[in-house]
């Protein structure tokens, strides 16, 4: 793959600056832009071309990459200016915990976090904002100035196999969790970025495909998503991706780029490449401020290419002058040149908040009243290494997690990356000794699963079964259906079968089909769990956590009537240009399917409890902001935390559903809460004519358990409004 063919490239690299860390030094008496602007003019052109034009800092196999010393194996690396006190800027992946790229900073492990998607599923940003204060502290501890995390893209395609990193299909959900997640990385002082700017919403022909959607309604869906987390964030830098948008790279794209996000959105800090998206020095002029993982392009084109074209006189000196000052200022507005903290960050307060990202994050999609398990009894556990841990999902993300050595199942193969990316790791945390734990009276037992027709025999003589199906998914490649793989489904069924109390647990990043639903007592959703996830799943399954999350995406009932069918571009060689239409524009998951009238498996939104809570209809506080309130009361027996979701429901006499509220709340039993959510007006507009225009109109407005489980709405009449983009 391209990498590989990179790493051959990466023997020629030199550098003329070498690595020196920053000195710890006060901060100056003035702000970031002003100090940036002082400091770049004092650089040298070859230290401004230091900053612009960075390698992926990993020596793979045969590349004769040599790291300048003192430089870790890291995803990104430019070299600093000691002389001025600019710190050489190491960035490192990502959203779910420091990665340790090949295992190549050897005993180098790390807090592993639920995936995005079962973050999301927690809709709770303040849980969002301290797991991204771990994954800051942990990044800072190690040296590292720069996380490569904020994935944020919005599940247009529930086969996307980087759905896992991001955060479901809505963009005020998406984008308050991104930015708050944002928020606590870079209160560690570390900078932050936001990523893949924008519409990389599947990973095969990723290099090539031409996303192709109508601009007003991106502004509307995934734009939003962004916009929502730069500005609750304030991220150091936005990562672009690597697809075409409109017929232009993602990160040569002047309208997305300057026109959109700098211009529109006064984005002050600094757009990085994705690692081998960069075509041409020309990017620059388009408003790419930096070249990453320059080894993956076909030049260097922020070195070489561009001195010559700022030589020829091609490239204005202000725009090299400001792309250098969009680095420093974001550098010193989140405190990155400062020396990290001498004491490191406590592996068990972050074991804790891995343990807590996980609980909030499991869904109970389905109840027929067997969960929670009682005390006695026998249970039978099937499939999927439950034995011993549960799995995460491949590529960039990846983290080596603390708690002992993971169980890999490699692919094979002599190309390294490639193995590398395709292999699956499963997490030491055994959901089996997790539950023989919590119900010690318990006989409870193991089967691996590998023969359907010998588990559903064994699983015959317990009382309940569970079965652990898994789906793995990873940076790279997409799935093309949406079925359980390696005979699972066939294991359920006949495991169900054979045992009608049999509940399954899904490890998966991603919806899947299930043929087996109706045979099944219950189902729980567990995404990938992280270092923490097997502890987690036995807790909801023994009821010493009552469940809580909530999908952050759609369940489709199948792919026939999804905008794309077939997968586009599957099977094609890679890097086959390739057009990928997108018209449900900011129809995205719920909202088309409430538009088409189509029921899903299950609802965005939806997740079960243990305990009952019921909702009044939304009242109207104030018009302006407009706010509405509604009240949240736990009628059941257990203390318990429930998301209350208020949707604008339709406009006139088109319905129309969009997410403009949530809120996570823990009630006692007989505990009731009044909620207050003032509306973001962008969620009540078009874009059109470059602003958010709200029509004037009638408003519906209800609150859901879930997309689909609605109540009483209120009606309100509203004026127009024009807001700026
Ligand atoms: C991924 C990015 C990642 C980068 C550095 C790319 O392949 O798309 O998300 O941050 O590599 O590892």
């Amino acid at each position: 793959m391209s990498l590989l063919r990179a790493a051959a490239l990466a023997a020629a690299l030199s550098f003329s600056v070498p690595f020196a860390p920053a000195a710890a030094r006060a901060p100056l008496p003035d702000d970031p832009d002003a100090r940036a602007a002082r400091v770049e003019a004092q650089m040298t052109d070859d230290e401004r071309f230091g900053l612009l034009s960075g390698i992926m800092a990993i020596p793979l196999p045969g590349s004769g990459l040599t790291l300048p010393a003192g430089v870790p194996v890291t995803a990104g690396y430019w070299p600093g200016v000691p002389r001025l006190g600019v710190p050489a800027l190491l960035a490192t992946d990502a959203s779910l915990g420091v990665v340790n790229p090949l295992q190549l900073r050897p005993g180098d492990t790390a807090t592993a976090l639920p995936s995005g998607l079962a973050l999301a599923a927690s809709f709770d940003p303040a849980l969002a904002e301290r797991a991204g204060a771990a994954i800051g502290r942990e990044a800072r501890a190690r040296g590292f100035n720069v996380l490569l995390g904020g994935g944020v893209n919005l599940a247009f395609d529930p086969r996307n196999g980087r759905n896992f990193e991001y955060l479901g299909e809505d963009p005020l959900l998406a984008g308050r969790m991104a930015g708050a997640a944002i928020r606590g990385v870079q209160s560690a002082g570390v900078v932050s970025t936001i990523k893949h700017f924008a519409l990389n919403a599947q990973e095969t022909q990723r290099m090539s495909l031409d996303a192709v959607i109508d601009r007003d309604a991106l502004r509307e869906g995934e734009l939003l998503a962004f916009q929502i987390g730069i500005e609750q964030g304030r991220p150091g830098a936005v990562m672009c991706a690597y697809n075409r948008l409109n017929g232009e790279r993602a990160c040569g794209n002047r309208w997305l780029l300057e026109d959109v996000l700098k211009r529109d959105w006064r984005f002050p800090g600094w757009v990085m490449s994705d690692w081998g998206a960069v075509d041409s020095p020309a990017f620059l002029l388009a408003g790419l401020d930096q070249q990453a993982g320059r080894q993956l392009d076909r030049e260097p084109w922020f070195d070489g290419p561009l001195r010559a074209q700022l030589a020829r006189g091609e490239v204005p000196r202000a725009r090299l002058a400001e792309a250098v000052r969009r680095i420093l200022r974001s550098v010193y507005a989140v405190g990155a040149d400062r020396a990290a903290p001498a004491a490191s960050p406590d592996p068990a307060a972050h074991a804790a908040v891995a343990l807590e990202a996980a609980r909030r994050g499991i869904v109970l999609l389905k109840n027929d009243g067997l969960l929670p398990l009682r005390e006695a009894g026998s249970v039978l556990l099937v499939g999927d290494n439950a034995d011993f841990g549960v799995l995460s999902g491949g590529g960039s993300s990846q983290v080596t997690p603390h708690g002992g050595r993971p169980r890999i199942v490699e692919p094979g193969g002599d190309d390294v990356i490639a193995a590398n990316f395709a292999r699956r790791l499963y997490m030491p945390s055994s959901p089996l000794l997790a539950l023989r734990g919590l119900l010690p009276a318990a006989r409870i037992g193991f089967h691996a699963g590998y023969s359907a027709d010998a588990a559903a025999a064994t699983a015959a003589r317990f009382d309940v079964a569970i079965v652990f199906a898994t789906r793995w998914e990873g940076e790279g490649s997409d799935h093309a259906t949406l079925e359980l793989p390696q005979g699972q489904d066939a294991l359920i069924q006949a495991v169900a079968a054979a045992n009608p109390r049999t509940i399954v647990v899904l490890q998966t990043g991603n919806p899947v089909a299930m043929p087996w639903l109706g045979a099944v007592a219950a189902v729980v959703q567990a995404w990938y769990p992280g270092q923490e996830g097997g502890r987690a799943i036995a807790e909801v399954l023994a009821g010493a956590v009552v469940p809580s999350g909530r999908l952050p995406l759609s369940f489709p009932r199948s792919l026939d009537a999804q905008p794309r069918a077939k997968l586009p571009g599957l099977g094609l060689p890679e890097r086959t240009p390739l057009r990928v239409d997108y018209p449900e524009g900011s129809f995205i998951g719920y909202r088309r399917l409430a538009r088409d009238g189509e029921v899903p498996l299950f609802a965005f939104g939806h997740g079960l409890s243990y305990t009952r809570f019921a909702h009044s209809a939304p009242r109207l506080l104030s018009r302006r902001p407009l706010t509405l309130a509604l009240t949240v009361r736990n009628e059941g027996a257990r203390a318990g935390a429930d998301v209350p979701q208020l949707y604008l429901v339709g406009r006139g006499s088109t319905p129309l559903q969009r997410l403009v509220g949530f809120e996570r709340v823990e009630l006692q039993p007989g505990e009731s809460r009044e909620l207050r959510m003032t509306l973001d007006p962008r969620l009540l507009a078009e874009f059109e004519r470059g602003a958010w225009q709200v029509p004037a109109g009638r408003y519906r407005f209800a609150v859901g358990r879930s997309a689909i489980e609605l109540g009483e709405a209120l009606e309100l009449q509203l004026p127009a409004r024009r807001l700026p983009p």
